[in-house]
């Protein structure tokens, strides 16, 4: 079994990810090396980068060509991270355009404000829901406060439904102490959903497998491991959000 990675900036050109197509390229080399072999582009959606989602699969398309080309063997989904900002904007084509997941079952990847999770962060993920989408939140344990505060704000949502993706860059020490901390505090409490790379290029590259071992350093059972690298990525492309979890804390 290998990794599936929902949350990768792939895409060149279009964000703070890879520029070139040449760039793109050798990080989705790179993701292959490390194990993975799909991989949703999930470029910034936000009004700084990518404002109109329908216009991403024919990059995706492009990008595909030149991994064929480039003898690179890696599945590209047509994906995006959502500023919750701009999700009342966008109208049910655009959202879907990113949404992954099989029919009937869609959803969206949310980032995670770094401010935290505010009222209106809550109110945009909710209108997501009410609009058919199920909700992954991006990276939770980088938000401030993440271990304390943001603890408590990441309940509202899994009550809902929400899955939280934690970065694996995080759980590696790469996003500092306090990230790190609370991604441990994310998988002790059984509040994590999945790990994800959020790859940008060779300074946040792939890192799946280094991010497996962390877990096991961590003392997360190699069940739990298994579960949040390889076997929930697969399982939210394949059927989509899992019924709500209970809660252990
Ligand atoms: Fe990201």
């Amino acid at each position: 079994m290998t990794y599936a990675d929902i949350h990768f900036h792939l895409l060149p050109g279009v964000d703070d990810g890879p520029e070139t197509l040449d760039d793109s390229v050798e990080l989705a080399r790179a993701a292959v090396a490390d194990g993975t072999r799909t991989v949703v582009c999930t470029p910034h959606v936000r009004t700084d980068f990518v404002t109109d989602t329908l216009e991403l699969a024919e990059r995706v398309r492009e990008l595909r060509e030149a991994l064929a080309r480039a003898d690179v063997a890696l599945e590209l989904r047509c994906g995006g991270e959502l500023g919750h900002d701009l999700a009342g904007t966008l109208d049910q084509p655009r959202l879907e355009a990113i949404a992954q997941g099989p029919a009937g079952n869609r959803w969206l990847l949310v980032e995670a404000p770094f401010e935290g999770l505010t009222e209106e962060f809550h109110a945009a993920t909710g209108e997501l829901r009410d609009r058919g989408f199920g909700v992954v939140i991006a990276h939770p344990e980088r938000v401030a406060y993440a271990d304390t505060k943001g603890l408590a704000d990441i309940r509202h949502e899994l009550d809902r439904g929400s899955v939280a993706q934690l970065n694996a860059q995080s759980l590696l020490g790469e996003h500092g102490a306090d990230a790190k901390r609370a991604a441990r505090a994310y998988v002790a409490l059984g509040m994590a959903g999945l790990v994800a790379s959020d790859a940008h290029g060779p300074l946040r590259p792939p890192s799946l497998g280094a991010a497996c071992s962390a877990l096991l350093d961590a003392r997360a059972s190699a069940r739990m491991a298994w579960r949040l690298t390889r076997e929930q990525p697969g399982r939210l492309l394949d059927a989509g959000m899992p019924a709500p979890m209970a809660l252990v804390a």
